[in-house]
């Protein structure tokens, strides 16, 4: 099955920087050995929107609200996004989980919105290491998906991203073993459930460790923070 590679800029770059950094990443989009997907904050995904017409490199939103229109002050629409060329939406970062007080419930409200859109949701799951360490990872992880996938349709397309909590931004990046080991349990447990879907892992990929850790089990591509805002790192991850 062909790897995902997407890009999760959370709160960097402005439209201008936007606009700079696709100008140099189409020269060298034709490395990628697997589908691009970018996700720029939503102040900017007009910019990538305007930047990525007539590529096949796909984008999406951080975030959606349940619903697509309404009083809700603040909040972005998944339909807008979707009228914008966007086709994936990410669901559920640990950073809205853990900042802003986003529940599972939320997310399986989220997850079913997007999926009914025809947008694909980039759902996140992951333990945080107070969790590893008291042997709750697969618990955790089980919870997340049944709770976070209790509205999601079985016949629509989903993405999953494991992130372990303690690898995102740190610099601590999961070991190959703890990978293959967590994404054969993430596989087991979404066919459990009756789903499949790729699984990409997240958490300080960087050019360095992105072979040995595309060479694992269950393994379909990664979700990129730090490292995917700028063209020759994030290319290099792409093309492994
Ligand atoms: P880093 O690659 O910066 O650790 O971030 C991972 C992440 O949160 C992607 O969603």
């Amino acid at each position: 099955m062909k790897k995902i590679f997407a890009a999760n800029w959370k709160l960097f770059k402005t439209p201008q920087e936007t606009r700079a950094f696709f100008q140099a990443f189409k020269e060298v989009a034709n490395k990628a050995t697997g589908d691009l997907v970018f996700f720029p904050s939503a102040l900017c995904l007009e910019a990538a929107s305007n930047s990525l017409q007539g590529t096949k490199i796909q984008f999406g939103a951080q975030n959606c609200f349940s619903q697509v229109q309404g009083a809700f002050t603040g909040e972005n629409s998944a339909q807008t996004a979707k009228d914008m060329g966007a086709q994936y939406i990410l669901i559920g970062h640990s950073e809205r989980r853990q900042i802003f007080g986003e529940t599972d419930a939320m997310i399986a409200d989220k997850v079913a919105l997007v999926q009914s859109l025809g947008l694909i949701p980039l759902l996140c799951i992951g333990e945080t290491l107070n969790e590893r360490e008291s042997k709750h990872t697969y618990r955790i992880l089980e919870t997340q998906l049944q709770l976070g996938l209790a509205k999601a349709d079985k016949a629509k397309p989903l993405v999953v991203a494991y992130e372990p909590v303690w690898a995102i931004g740190t610099g601590k990046v999961a070991t190959q073993e703890q990978v293959a080991e967590t994404h054969t349990d993430v596989q087991t447990i979404l066919k459990g459930l009756g789903f499949s879907a790729p699984i990409l892992y997240g958490g300080s990929v960087k050019p360095d460790n992105a072979a040995g850790l595309i060479s694992q089990p269950h393994v379909s591509g990664f979700l990129v923070g730090g490292a995917s805002l700028e063209v020759d790192s994030f290319i290099k991850i792409a093309s492994v």
